[in-house]
Parts: structure tokens; C-alpha cells; sequence
């Protein structure tokens, strides 16, 4: 059970001051934590580890105040406490009329609407009697030790020694709601996580139009905003702007993280670097519409927001019942992006991904996807699987195409039975090939989706995601299938449970085509389908977490079209993600750059393909096309038996060095080092723990003539530590980052690429 502080079980003395107003001078004890440290007078609560502190307070009217997040403080002497200050056409609380105390300037923890606030509410609920006004006051509070599990829904975890939790609740008690605040600290990393619940303790139902997961203001601050947008094949490009007076919003509306907007985005110093200057990053873990609003008002307040996106969203609240936001994660850097994307990469690894897997190396696989698409059979897959196998390649996976009649993709999604005509002797003897040969086995599904000519849809038109009636949006010739329904996973988890059975499979690579249009429930009554979205999404992780629960040695890769829901939701579930269906190793560099800034490196699915690429044209290097794919969990996606004589040397020493180098590029510190949204170059470099190793990766992306002597400065090494570089010269560290190597020699042509391997050496 873990340990547990609750305002109900405190000194008589000490509650009274839980709930007295702020700025009333009394001497009380404090209640200390060794994460959360919790003062009285006015109550005061200081979330801190080594690196990071998070103070809320209750100020005056028990209005839940925000005070500082930042670096690390050891001590916090009440110094943000909002000043008194004159405002004009600022309302304060009537029984306290004043000029300098309005919810309109004051840095709150979560702002309710209606009243004086007139930025960015927190949430909006409409009541019985139409009125949307709700404002929240302090209650009380709890600290546990560890992090409780949200109900239905994918989040961080920690033992009970690793992290704490407090838990403010609040209440709106003329609208008979409490909120509750859920704040986690981890000891050892500079991440704070929040969430937020609402419950209903009228006699009647509400409806919830809005609950963001956390609210966060800030004063007078100059910053920058960073994204990560994108399109299909071109996900999660890095975009920095100044912010400005006015409300920026970063969403997605499509029910799916989707590849336009990642539920990302970090405000920053306008000076930091990757190795400089103060980031806060913040990351949703959802996977279905999100938003993110960025408000900054006249007097240079910033205030940021993220949750589900309320467009179209509305969930009633019986009596006694709650709803749960999605969790959101903090991270603070004082030392620019990378060291950032370290913590994100760190909690996730040791936090978020559950699979048994998130620790253990990946697979190098064999996707048939771009080698042969819908046309093979037994014989032809076998080819393939013993090619690969002479290559070292260690998994392969078929792709789609391997059920019902699908030989294109207008049909059969949703008809999980294999193909009798192309694999007449099913899947197993083809498992049973790659496991004979000591290589793993994976398949492909595409298990929201149905196609129209189907038997599934023949059986259950009315499964799919429509309204009746109405003229329906279709995109690859397919249709969404409605997750929100208990019938349509049972269905899915009983087919995919034959397959996994039947056909041995070591891998599923879960993949999801379209994003959803005209989200409507017939089965759900006229008022509850603002709730269809969401719905779908708890469905959704409901499936998954049955699946993954039942086949826990499985290693599931998430895709959608690539990297349309690369998200820390489907992390949870699922330990890698196909990136991205761009397998251009050129276009690969901004978006692996862009990935690793929250994404851990052995989350990103990477393969090298053929060339010309399919989808640029592009002709590079095998070699660039090695690197850049061994930036990742590497993969071919080719047709090993069309490599030629010299090619198929190459691949294999690709395969044997990334063999050898796979945990450091996989579990390693990555350090980007030179940024190809800003330059025509890229490098990036993978670190030991220990620091007694590194692996560097340089990307000439186009070269000049007469070119300037371009320099390559490590990170990450130990200063005093010699290393050899490529076994050819050795150089201190301090060296090595101050004053850098000449990467490329003469001539380099466009796209080239080197690697460079540092041992350490007496
Ligand atoms: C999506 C995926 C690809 C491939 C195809 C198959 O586009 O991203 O990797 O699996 O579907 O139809």
C-alpha cells in the first residue's frame, strides 16, 4: 500500500490550515515529504528533486495559485506569492471587492470559466440550468508515495520509492463538482506529470465540454515555441517561432495523433541551443485529437494547455461518476533540447513502455512491404526469408496482403483469415521456415479498419464509423471501425488471438490507414455522441491492453501510414513505431532528428529501401542509406534477392556492424550534434553510459564546391578519457568536443555519409 498523507488524517491544527484563506499569518507545523515539501502560511506546495521545482499555493478566496516551475530550488520563501496589484477591468470575488486581486491576472493551477478569468479555461461543464460558469477553490490534499495508475487509460508508472504524487482536490461547491489535481515528481529525473479528474456530486448529470490534462501559467516571460508538424511522409518537422500576444493553437482534430501535429511542444529560451538555455517540454499521452493552446496575454502571460481536443467533444457525468483526462508529461532542461529529449527518452524507457521488450534489443527484420507489395506466395516469401537469413538479418515480417482476397487495398480489411489462393498452406509453414532458419516470424494487421468488400462488412455494415443516412468520407477505400463498441474488439481480440496461435507469431506491426470522418454512433443516444472520439480511443486501449496482456512476448510495432500516431499512448502498448512510410535516407534525417527531440531512439523504426526511393526518386549511397537507417531500430525493406553481388556484401557488413553496435545506438545517450533543418548537414552521435564508447554519424546532405572546412564537435565524452576514433588516431575528449575533427575529406559528394567509432584506450 503505499504511503499516504491525507489532510484527513493530519494534526486537527495542521487541516484547519488546509482549508484557512492564504495570507493569514499563523504558526503551524509543516507537513514534509521528501519530494513534496508542504508548507503552511499560506499553504504551499514545493514539488523538488535535484533538478527541477514545481510550487503551487493557496492564495486568498482558496484560489489554487501557480508559482514557479524551473530549475531546481532547495528552498522556496513564498516569493511568487501573486503581488497585490491595481488592475483595471479586472472583476475580483464580491465578498472581498478589490482592485488588486483578480482571477483575470493571477497565475492559476487550473482555471475554471465564466468568471473573472477571461483567458483559456481549464474546463468547461454545462450545467442543468445552461449556465457554463464554474470556478474552483482549494479542499485539501493527499501525498503518496509512487504514481497511482489512471483508470482506462495508458500513463507513466513508478515504484512507490521512485516518484510521489500529490493530489490536490478542489471544489466548485455551488455546481457540486470536486477537480482533482494529480501532480507526480520523479526522484531522479527533472519531469513533473499532471492529470486531471472531475466528479459529479449533483443529483443530476453535467456535461463536460472541456478538461484539459494541465494548465500551466507564467509570467512576464520571453519565449519561443517549438512544434513538431508535419504530413504524411514528412513527420514531426521541427518549427520554432516567438510567441506572441494572442492564442496559438496545435491540434489535431482526426482522431488519431495523426502526422500533422505531434501531441508535442516545448517553449524556449529564444536563445537555447541544443545544448543551452532553459526548455520546457510537454508531451501528451494520448493518441487520439489533442490540442494544445498557447496563450499569451497583454501583460506577457503566458499560459499552455494540452489535452483532448474539445471539438466535438462533450461527455456527460452522472451522478457520483468521474471522468479522467489523459496524463501529460513536464519536462524541464536547463541545458537546451538535448538534454531535454534525454529525460523523455529516459521516462519513457523506464516508465512508460511496458512491453517487455522496451529494454531488450530489437530485431534487424525484413519487411516484404516494398519488395514485392500485395504479389507473392509461399515460395516467393520463402526466397525472401532465406536470402535475408544469408544476409544476418534476423526477423521477417509479411506485410499486407497475406488475407482475405487482398491483392489491393480496396478489400478484405476486416476479413482476418489468410489468403488460401496465395498461401495455400497458411501462415505456420511459413513461421515455422523462419523459426528453422533461427529468424523470428511477424505479420502485419490493420485491425480498425474494414473494408467494404469484406465478409465483415457484409455481416456488420453498422460497425463501421458513420452517420446514417449521410453521405460517408472514404480514404484508401476503407472505412474506420467503430472501437467505441464492446462487440467490435471482442471480434478482434478473438481473431487476432487464432492468428497469433495458429501462425507462431514472434511480431504484429499494427497498422492504421485513414483517420476518422463522420464519428457517430447509432447505438449511442443523440446527446452522447460528443463522446463517440474519445470513446473510441479508451476502446482502443481497452483492445490493447487485453492483447498485449494476453501475448506478452509479442513485440508489437505501431504504425499508421508510417508515423501518423507516434504517440506516448501507443508507446505504452507498443515499443517501436514505423516512423515513417519516407524511406529516403535524406528525408529520414529531419524526420529521425525530429522524432528523437521526445521519442527514445529504439522506439523509431528505420529501414533501408531501394533506390531510386520510392518515395522521392532519390538515389543515395547504400552506405547513407545503412547509417541513416542505424540511427534506429535498423530494418531492410527491399528485395534482398534483387541486391547485387557488391550490394549484397554491403548489406552484410551493415547487418554484422550494427550487431555490434546495436545496444550503444539503441540504449545509448543520443547527442544530436548538427541540426538538418538549419544546415545542408546532419550528425548525430550515440554514448555508452559509461562513457567508454560512442558511435558518431556525419550526413553531407548536399556539397559545395570550394566548401568551407566544415568541423565535427563530440558531446558526451569524457573529457579526460582518451579514445581511439576508427581504431585509426586517438585524441582526449576534451579534444574531441572543444576543438572537433574535419568529418569528411575531399570531394564529398552530395549525400555521403561517415561513422566514426570512439573506444575508449589507456
Ligand atoms: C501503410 C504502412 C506501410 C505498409 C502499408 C501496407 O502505408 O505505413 O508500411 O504496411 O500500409 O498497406
Amino acid at each position: 500500500m503505499p504511503k499516504s498523507i491525507s489532510a484527513q488524517v493530519l494534526p486537527a491544527c495542521l487541516r484547519s490550515v488546509l482549508i484557512i484563506r492564504g495570507g493569514i499569518s499563523m504558526t503551524k507545523p509543516s507537513a514534509k515529504s521528501e519530494l513534496i515539501e508542504v508548507s503552511s502560511n499560506p499553504l504551499t506546495f514545493h514539488l523538488h528533486n535535484s533538478q527541477v521545482s514545481y510550487v503551487l499555493g493557496v492564495e486568498d478566496e482558496n484560489i489554487l495559485a501557480h508559482h514557479y516551475y524551473g530549475k531546481a530550488v532547495d528552498h522556496y520563501s513564498n516569493l511568487r506569492r501573486y503581488p497585490r496589484l491595481m488592475r483595471h477591468f479586472a472583476p475580483s470575488p464580491e465578498d472581498i471587492e478589490t482592485r488588486d486581486f483578480s482571477l483575470s491576472t493571477l497565475p492559476q493551477e487550473f482555471p475554471g470559466a465564466g468568471g473573472a478569468d477571461y483567458r483559456e479555461p481549464g474546463i468547461v461543464v454545462q450545467f442543468p440550468n445552461g449556465s457554463r460558469t464554474v470556478n474552483f477553490t482549494y479542499d485539501s490534499y493527499t501525498i503518496s508515495d509512487g504514481k497511482p495508475q489512471l483508470a482506462g487509460l495508458p500513463a507513466t508508472f513508478a515504484q512507490e520509492y521512485e516518484a510521489q504524487t500529490l493530489t490536490v482536490k478542489l471544489v466548485e461547491s455551488d455546481a457540486q463538482l470536486e477537480l482533482y489535481l494529480s501532480y507526480t515528481i520523479f526522484r531522479d529525473l527533472p519531469v513533473i506529470t499532471r492529470s486531471t479528474r472531475v466528479k459529479n456530486l449533483g443529483q443530476q448529470p453535467v456535461q463536460v465540454q472541456r478538461l484539459v490534462s494541465f494548465s500551466l501559467d507564467s509570467p512576464d516571460n520571453e519565449l519561443n515555441l517549438l512544434q513538431l508538424n508535419g504530413r504524411y511522409a514528412q513527420e514531426r518537422n521541427v518549427t520554432i517561432e516567438p510567441l506572441n500576444t494572442g492564442i496559438k493553437i496545435l491540434d489535431s482534430k482526426r482522431g488519431a495523433s495523426g502526422h500533422t501535429q505531434n501531441p508535442f511542444c516545448a517553449l524556449i529560451d529564444p536563445h537555447a541551443t541544443e545544448f543551452s538555455g532553459e526548455v520546457f517540454g510537454f508531451c501528451l499521452v494520448y493518441s487520439g485529437s489533442h490540442k494544445s493552446i498557447i496563450q499569451m496575454d497583454g501583460y506577457n502571460q503566458v499560459r499552455i494547455q494540452m489535452g483532448i481536443n474539445d471539438q466535438n467533444f462533450e461527455w456527460w457525468l452522472e451522478p457520483q461518476k468521474s471522468f479522467q483526462s489523459p496524463e501529460a508529461v513536464l519536462v524541464h532542461s536547463e541545458q537546451g533540447l538535448n538534454s531535454m529529449s534525454q529525460s523523455f527518452h529516459e521516462l519513457f524507457l523506464n516508465h512508460l513502455m511496458k512491453s517487455k521488450y522496451s529494454h531488450q534489443t530489437r530485431p534487424i527484420l525484413l519487411n516484404n512491404w516494398e519488395a514485392t507489395y500485395f504479389n507473392f506466395d509461399e515460395k516467393k516469401l520463402q526466397d525472401i526469408i532465406a536470402s535475408s537469413h544469408d544476409l544476418g538479418i534476423e526477423m521477417f515480417v509479411l506485410d499486407d496482403g497475406w488475407f482475405g482476397e487482398r491483392d489491393a487495398p480496396n478489400s478484405s480489411l476486416g476479413d482476418w483469415v489468410v489468403d488460401r489462393k496465395k498461401l495455400p498452406n497458411g501462415l505456420k509453414p511459413l513461421s515455422d521456415y523462419c523459426h528453422n532458419l533461427d529468424m523470428k516470424f511477424g505479420l502485419w494487421f490493420e485491425p480498425e479498419m474494414i473494408s467494404v468488400k469484406s465478409k465483415l462488412y457484409q455481416n456488420h455494415p453498422d460497425w463501421v464509423l458513420e452517420v446514417p443516412g449521410q453521405r460517408r468520407s472514404i480514404d484508401r477505400s476503407q472505412f474506420v471501425l467503430n472501437l467505441g463498441r464492446a462487440e467490435v474488439r471482442d471480434y478482434l481480440l478473438e481473431r487476432m488471438s487464432y492468428i497469433i496461435e495458429h501462425a507462431d507469431l514472434d511480431y504484429i506491426k499494427w497498422d492504421m490507414n485513414r483517420n476518422m470522418t463522420e464519428v457517430y454512433d447509432a447505438k449511442l443516444s443523440a446527446s452522447e455522441q460528443g463522446e463517440v472520439s474519445h470513446r473510441y480511443i479508451l476502446g482502443l486501449y481497452d483492445l490493447l491492453e487485453r492483447l498485449t496482456d494476453k501475448y506478452p512476448d509479442i513485440l508489437f510495432e505501431s504504425c499508421s501510414g508510417g508515423g501518423g500516431r507516434y504517440d506516448a499512448g501507443m508507446l505504452y502498448y507498443m515499443p517501436q513505431t514505423w516512423t515513417s512510410d519516407n524511406t529516403d535516407a535524406i528525408a529520414r534525417l529531419k524526420i529521425q532528428y525530429g522524432t528523437s527531440l521526445v521519442y527514445p531512439v529504439v522506439s523509431m523504426g528505420a529501414h533501408v529501401s531501394a533506390v531510386p526511393n520510392e518515395q522521392t526518386g532519390r538515389m543515395t549511397p547504400l552506405r547513407t542509406r545503412g547509417l541513416v537507417a542505424s540511427s534506429g531500430d535498423l530494418g531492410y525493406e527491399l528485395n534482398p534477392l534483387n541486391l547485387l553481388e557488391n550490394e549484397r556484401q554491403e548489406v552484410k557488413l551493415q547487418v554484422k556492424w550494427y550487431k555490434a553496435h546495436r545496444r550503444l545506438i539503441q540504449f545509448g545517450k543520443l547527442y544530436r550534434l548538427q541540426n538538418p533543418f538549419e544546415t545542408t548537414r546532419a550528425a548525430w552521435m550515440f554514448v555508452s553510459d559509461d562513457k567508454k564508447e560512442a558511435v558518431a554519424m556525419y550526413f553531407n546532405i548536399f556539397s559545395e564546391a570550394s566548401s568551407p572546412l566544415h568541423m565535427l564537435n563530440f558531446v558526451g565524452l569524457d573529457p579526460s578519457q582518451k579514445y581511439s576514433i576508427n581504431g585509426k588516431y586517438t585524441a582526449y575528449g576534451s579534444e574531441l568536443m572543444q576543438i572537433g575533427i574535419y568529418p569528411l575529406t575531399q570531394n564529398d559528394g552530395d549525400f555521403d555519409s561517415a561513422v566514426f567509432e570512439l573506444k575508449a584506450v589507456e
